[in-house]
């Protein structure tokens, strides 16, 4: 008999008209409001099943917290060892910068580079779950990679979407794990626009950001191993590079599991999205105190995975945000690179534009007085370098 994971999952819910759907039926968006939709679970049955300082002794993968994932059978988990990366002290890189508690959450170590391991890990679970197939994403170079090795170890098809612009290891890889890829002459928000044209003649799920349930749900424990690994206490800030924002979105839905499941008290790390000038809508909705984004025009920047004017859920980006006393920061593509080569030469971690922006906004937030030499900060490293080289190594673009 198949084995049960013991998962307490028990429907999804709008995240904005709140209207509960069975977790059985296979879905993207809201069906009233075509808003995202959030994993919910039987918390107390959760909290009566796992026992906090046992966790220690399960698995290195983010599967270490399977009750609180939405998978029900076991053979239904397509891993690649995704999840538990380190979280490191960063001595060198907090002296040259002059902070004393500085941390880097190393996502680059995840099968396929980055942090959209865990989310591919949970969503293609989902869907061999519930008998997909075929699978259609949109993406800017990593999640693609990551779709195209987890629906590859699942035994599924995968079309993928990307604009012509983004560095080509991102097609040789997706091409290796057996994908269709197709390059767009266009933005990741034209891709998606095919995707939803073509699905439903194709026969695809689409796993774009937040128009599927569950990627989400395995970027939720980038959060709880934070907490694990600070021992159940959370820094004061934590900086996240954003584009379709599931990283900061799934880290907070987690601190509120969390509180409930009595594992961690009310105090939050003030949340700091990181955005690139050229393609900022979080930053100015932040600024003008709007609930939505609008959509950048034009939207221009070295950093793929930040090059997404628009995101279905801006107002839940918004709302962790504020409600954490966080802030929405912009840099440059200079600065950002230039992060990249700090921390390289101060760490040894060789990490995604995207992830450099982190190290470039702590200058920005310090001068401004929105972070403390002596805070707990922690830079999540979303992903590696290695696969971006075309544009660390075209100087044309770099100037
Ligand atoms: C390395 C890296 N960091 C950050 C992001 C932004 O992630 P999200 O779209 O979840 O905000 C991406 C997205 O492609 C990425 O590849
Ligand atoms: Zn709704």
């Amino acid at each position: 008999m198949a084995k049960r994971t013991k998962s307490t999952f028990i429907h999804l819910e709008c995240t904005s008209c709140k209207k509960i759907f069975p977790k059985e039926q296979l879905l993207n968006l809201c069906i009233s409001c075509s808003l995202p939709l959030f994993a919910r679970y039987d918390i107390e049955k959760a909290r009566s099943i796992i026992l906090k300082d046992q966790l220690l002794y399960r698995e290195d993968t983010m599967w270490r917290y399977k009750e609180m994932l939405p998978v029900e059978y076991e053979e239904n988990i397509v891993t690649l060892g995704e999840g538990w990366t380190p979280l490191v002290a960063a001595k060198r890189l907090g002296e040259l910068l002059g902070f004393s508690k500085l941390y880097l959450k190393d996502e680059s170590l995840n099968p396929t580079g980055s942090f959209k391991a865990r989310g591919m890990s949970a969503a293609i679970s989902q869907a061999k779950e519930k008998g997909v197939k075929k699978i259609a994403i949109p993406t800017a170079g990593n999640a693609g990679g990551a779709t195209a090795a987890y629906t590859a170890k699942a035994g599924q098809e995968a079309y993928v979407f990307m604009p012509d612009d983004t560095p080509a290891a991102f097609q040789i890889e997706c091409e290796q794990y057996g994908a269709i890829v197709e390059k767009i002459d266009g933005l990741i928000s034209d891709c998606g626009k095919i995707v939803s044209q073509r699905k439903k003649r194709e026969g695809w799920f689409d796993i774009s950001t937040l128009k599927e349930p569950y990627r989400v749900e395995g970027k939720k424990t980038m959060g709880y191993e934070l907490a694990e690994q600070m021992n159940w206490q959370l820094p004061d800030v934590i900086i996240y590079p954003t584009g379709g924002g599931t990283g900061i979105i799934g880290m907070w839905k987690a601190f509120q599991e969390m509180e409930k499941l009595g594992w961690i008290g009310s105090k939050r790390p003030r949340m700091i999205s990181v955005q690139a000038d050229g393609c900022a809508p979080i930053v100015r909705a932040f600024n003008e105190g709007v609930e939505r984004a609008i959509s950048v025009e034009n939207p221009k920047t070295l950093a793929s995975g930040l090059c997404v004017p628009t995101a279905v859920g801006d107002f839940l980006i918004l709302q962790s945000i504020r409600d954490s006393n966080g802030y929405a920061v912009a840099v440059s593509d200079e600065a950002l690179l230039e992060g990249v080569t700090t921390l390289g030469k101060t760490e040894g971690v060789f990490a995604a534009p995207e992830a450099g922006a982190t190290v470039a906004a702590l200058e920005k937030l310090l001068k401004n007085g929105q972070i403390l030499k002596d805070e707990q900060i922690v830079l999540f490293i979303t992903g590696s370098g290695i696969k971006y080289v075309d544009v660390f190594t075209s100087s044309e673009k770099v100037s």
